[in-house]
């Protein structure tokens, strides 16, 4: 048993959003101090993180001057030399300012969508220049809370336009960074556009450049849907699509609850590390949680290393039950492998398949021996294997 230190080779990232969340929500203000974002990272590296993320508004704040930009970038980069921590993703804050009232790229008043793609280009040459490969689009105003107030399709011709602009610009400059739509089924809107990691995989089919945007699941927001999230994740895998994830807790369809990564549904935590390290997933594992209001400081930062944590021991509660021979018996008998099997043979035809005769009673008798495979899964998550 290790003692669950990450390192930076775990490759877990925070958005300074999530550790820089004071705590003020619809009913209460904020409870906690403002975080310095070098500070932040100075923390962050000293619990192993290997990454930090940040939207536009995190870093500089809104309405700063050039002098005021280039000193908190200097900060900010000698603080990411100081730590050896880098910066996998940058993102765009198209939701906290009255102008994104009626969203960003969808926003119904044209001069509005210009504003976002401004901010959008502006702050892609920062991820460029801070080395960031990863660009989220989280579209949390793009929605609706009335029908009658927004043309669903029109609203989907607009954010493909500028999906296609945005390719085009970082083509054009030569920048190594692609695209992570992330889904969200409400919350900030009632409705929001591309609601699941289904509805965003197949709108990416539809665009000039469809190779440069990927998704960024968030558990929670597969669960807000009551969607198993890593159910999600495996689709979005399967396209080649999982450019980025955030990792967090939710319980159940409600309102996103931010929980620290393992403190949501823990079974579906353990299998959605089970996939991505079997899978072979290597970007970022990036917590986007927020500590609860009830923490001072001090939980902040013991919300963040559990983070990092509870991902570390799922990891090897994951490859203990990969281990298990017992577990590899009950694999077995429940057929997992035999789904790896292509359903018809090579050459095989039509006329092979209709000349097969299948016993239907005697195969519809058996059954699939999973209930024994999953409390197999169950015993090694609750420690008793
Ligand atoms: C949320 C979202 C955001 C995004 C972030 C990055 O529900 O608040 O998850 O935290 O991930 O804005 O674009
Ligand atoms: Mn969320
Ligand atoms: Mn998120």
């Amino acid at each position: 048993m290790s003692d669950y230190r990450p390192t930076p080779d775990d490759k877990f990232s925070f958005g300074l959003w999530t550790v820089g969340w004071q705590g003020a929500n619809t009913f209460g203000a904020a409870v906690r101090p403002p975080l310095d974002p070098s500070e932040t990272v100075r923390r962050l590296g000293e619990l192993g993180a290997y990454g930090v993320t940040c939207h536009d508004d995190d870093l500089i704040p809104p309405g700063s001057d050039a002098a005021a930009r280039d000193a908190i970038l200097k900060r900010f980069r000698s603080a990411l030399d100081e730590t050896g921590l880098v910066v996998p993703m940058l993102t765009t804050n198209l939701f906290s300012h009255p102008i994104f009232r009626d969203g960003g790229f969808t926003s119904n008043r044209r001069e509005v969508r210009r504003y976002a793609l401004r901010k959008v280009i502006r702050n892609i040459d920062l991820a460029a220049e801070l080395g960031a490969r990863t660009y989220v689009c989280w579209g949390g105003q793009d929605g609706a809370e009335s029908e009658a107030g927004k043309d669903d399709r029109a609203a989907l011709d607009r954010l493909r336009e500028a999906f296609d602009f945005l390719c085009g610009y970082v083509r054009e400059q030569g920048y190594d960074l692609r695209f992570a739509l992330e889904p969200k089924p409400n919350e900030p809107r009632g409705d929001v556009l591309l609601p699941t990691v289904g509805h965003a995989l197949s709108f990416i089919t539809e665009l000039a450049h469809p190779e440069m945007v990927g998704v960024n699941p968030e558990v929670g927001h597969e669960q807000m849907a009551g969607l198993n999230a890593s159910h999600s994740v495996a689709q979005a895998l399967w396209h080649g699509k999982l450019f980025h994830i955030d990792l967090n807790g939710q319980r159940g369809v409600k309102y996103d609850q931010d929980l620290r990564f393992g403190a949501g549904d823990v079974k579906e935590a353990f299998f959605l590390v089970d996939l991505l390290e079997s899978a072979g997933y290597d970007g970022p594992r990036h917590f986007d949680f927020k500590p609860p209001r009830t923490e001072d400081i001090d939980g902040v930062w013991a919300s963040a290393a559990a983070c990092m944590r509870n991902y570390l021991i799922l990891k090897e509660k994951a490859a203990a039950f990969r281990a298990d021979p017992e577990v590899a018996d009950a694999l077995a008998a429940a057929g997992v492998a035999e789904l790896s099997r292509s359903t018809l043979g090579p050459g095989e035809g039509v006329a092979d398949l209709l000349a097969e005769e299948l016993d239907v009673e005697e195969a519809g008798g058996r059954g699939y021996h999973f209930e024994h495979l999953d409390q197999l899964a169950l015993d090694h998550l609750f420690g008793v294997r």
